[in-house]
């Protein structure tokens, strides 16, 4: 067994990697495994040390954003350590984690950040959170605010950024909460207060956001409680303070990865390939449902369920898309596969509309900005009116611009993908932090013919 994946060893992302990404050579062909859900890999790595007992974690993503939480949780006193392809953790209990001697740092991910402050609320001890700038640039208090009806204290920077102090408390409140906005990062760390909290803590969601917190809880033995509310939202109860047992997960393929090949087999012209595994959670496949629409060659075959969550495998051939009006209430299912949807939106027929995108201005760059400026440097035309993006359709837009990507994974990947199909070479100022979330994005593309030259 070896201690490694720790960040300390492995950050790359200091180094920007500037890229020039021509058309494809030829179509793309294959068949291939995206890396493993992000959001099922932070938890796994939380609530495994939540648990009494070992856990063991198969398909793990090892981007360096899970690998903060990684290192979050051992300097929480957990122990996590890779054997060949497991990850294995041993819990320390509800409740039962210790004070960090140092500041905790979770570099780029809004989700390691979020979901910790909820889990160190209903900890009797002190801790101080930090991350990279683009994380001390997102909004915390969407977190802070509601946990602190529990007892506990944050005290962050002018306008409730990163760095912040927390003052947990071991005698947590139950919250009792209603998300103003459709996060579940916010939902989660409302849940995990809950755990060591005394008493039942409610959020209510007005839109169903993805329920991995949910049903992984359930898989370490706690009781959740879902319900419909009348507004056709979702009401989330669980009776605190808890005991979580150790239990295996599996992690499935991630959906948000597995977008970048999918959009770049679309438009590609001559291509054909098989993504394997990828996870199929009904609250995170709104891109799929959004690409069929638009007349995508994309089925998923070979259906079946894995360590608790759907999986299949996705079969994409090149297509000629046609534009498409995405509804707000879609958001939640794909919030993260906007810019490489506005990408495959420019090389469609006609002019499409992506609604209700006001979340987008706070994920790892204001993505609503970032996708319009990468259009527009290749020459597709766009169009905000208030939260709604239209992008007009090209059929092969030109590229041939300088693509800045602001410290944001996907928009380095979209910008990749839109490259691959362009009409001229598309430059990429960093993919660096693409490491944070899909490691080996490079090669994988190049075994399935991008022919790209990093
Ligand atoms: C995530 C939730 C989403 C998503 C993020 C991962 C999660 O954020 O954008 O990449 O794992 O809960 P919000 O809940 O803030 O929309």
């Amino acid at each position: 067994m070896t201690g490694e994946g720790s960040p300390s060893k492995n950050i790359t992302m200091q180094v920007s990697r500037p890229l020039t990404v021509s058309a494809s050579p030829k179509g793309l062909s294959g068949r291939t495994r995206v890396p493993g859900d992000k959001s099922i890999s932070h938890r796994s790595l939380m609530f495994a040390a939540l648990a009494s007992g070992r856990t063991y974690v198969t398909g793990l993503l090892e981007g360096e954003d899970v690998l903060r939480t990684a290192d979050a949780m051992r300097a929480l006193g957990a122990t996590i350590m890779r054997d060949g392809t497991n990850w294995v953790i041993e819990g320390r209990g509800v409740g039962a984690l210790s004070e960090p001697v140092d500041v905790l740092d979770m570099g780029n991910s809004g989700t390691a950040a979020r979901l910790l402050s909820g889990i160190l609320s209903s900890h009797a001890f002190n801790s101080i959170m930090t991350g990279d700038a683009s994380l001390r640039s997102r909004p915390m208090r969407r977190v802070t605010v509601p946990l602190a009806a529990n007892g506990s204290e944050f005290l962050t920077r002018e306008g409730g950024r990163l760095p912040m102090a927390i003052r947990g408390t071991g005698q947590a409140k139950p919250i009792e909460y209603r998300l103003p906005v459709a996060s579940a990062q916010v939902k989660s760390a409302i849940l995990l207060a809950g755990l060591n909290a005394h008493g039942t803590t409610v959020v209510e969601e007005p839109v169903a956001t993805r329920d991995h917190t949910e049903n992984m809880l359930r898989h370490f033995g706690v009781e959740v409680d879902v319900s419909r509310i009348d507004d056709g939202g979702r009401r989330i109860a669980l009776t605190g303070p808890v005991q979580m047992t150790a239990r295996d997960v599996t992690v499935p393929g991630d959906p948000s990865s597995a977008a970048f090949p999918i959009v770049a087999a679309l438009l590609v012209p001559g291509s054909d390939i098989w993504i394997e595994g990828v996870g199929l959670n009904p609250l995170r496949t709104g891109l799929f449902t959004t690409l069929i629409e638009m007349g995508a060659s994309l089925s998923i075959e070979n259906e079946r369920v894995e360590g608790g969550e759907p999986v299949g495998d996705l079969h994409v051939r090149y297509s000629k898309l046609k534009g498409v009006d995405v509804p707000p209430e879609r958001a939640p299912s794909m919030i993260d596969e906007y810019p490489v949807l506005a990408v495959a939106c420019a090389f469609a027929e006609g002019p499409s509309r992506l609604r209700g995108l006001e979340e987008l201005r706070v994920k790892e760059s204001d993505r609503l900005a970032s996708t319009v400026a990468l259009l527009n440097v290749s020459g597709a035309e766009t169009e905000v009116i208030g939260d709604d993006l239209i992008v007009k359709g090209h059929h092969a837009p030109l590229g041939g611009g300088t693509v800045q990507t602001h410290m944001d994974h996907r928009l380095a990947m979209s910008a990749v993908v839109l490259g691959l199909a362009a009409q001229k070479p598309v430059s990429v100022d960093d993919t660096a932090f693409i490491e944070t979330s899909f490691p080996g994005f490079v090669d994988l593309m190049n075994g399935l013919g991008a022919g790209l030259t990093p």
